[in-house]
């Protein structure tokens, strides 16, 4: 399956587009120092500025956490999560780091297919 990869928004000109990539784009949240062997908390949402519908054929169905090429945590995600309206999906894992980290989270939209997000350091100590 094709991997998209989030694109600043800020270099593309077309409004759509800004919109198409914003809303299947998955952003980690995190603070960029952890402890090892203690629990850690990075939060997925999906979108920055646009919100993604969440219609029943036409949602975000999971979202995961990886580190690296390893998967760390999965969470999957029925249509109505989010209402049935636009919004912005929003997990919490907490992962248990033993050294430094390359987080990258990937989604998927029943529509349009699987979106990685910006890698993010982690720095375990
Ligand atoms: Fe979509």
């Amino acid at each position: 399956m094709k991997i998209n990869r989030y694109v600043d928004i800020s270099t593309i000109d077309r409004e759509a587009k800004k919109d198409y990539i914003d809303r299947h784009s998955p952003f980690i949240h995190c603070g960029d120092k952890a402890t090892a062997g203690e629990k850690f908390k990075v939060t997925v949402k999906m979108g920055d500025e646009y919100p993604h519908p969440d219609d029943f054929d036409h949602y975000i169905a999971w979202v995961q956490l990886w580190n690296g090429e390893m998967m760390l945590a999965q969470t999957t995600f029925p249509p109505g999560t989010l209402g049935n309206q636009a919004g912005h999906v929003e997990v919490d894992f907490h992962i248990v780091p033993k050294k430094n980290m390359k987080l990258t989270a990937m989604s998927f939209c029943t529509k349009h297919g699987l979106w990685q997000s910006e890698e993010v350091v982690v720095e375990v100590g």
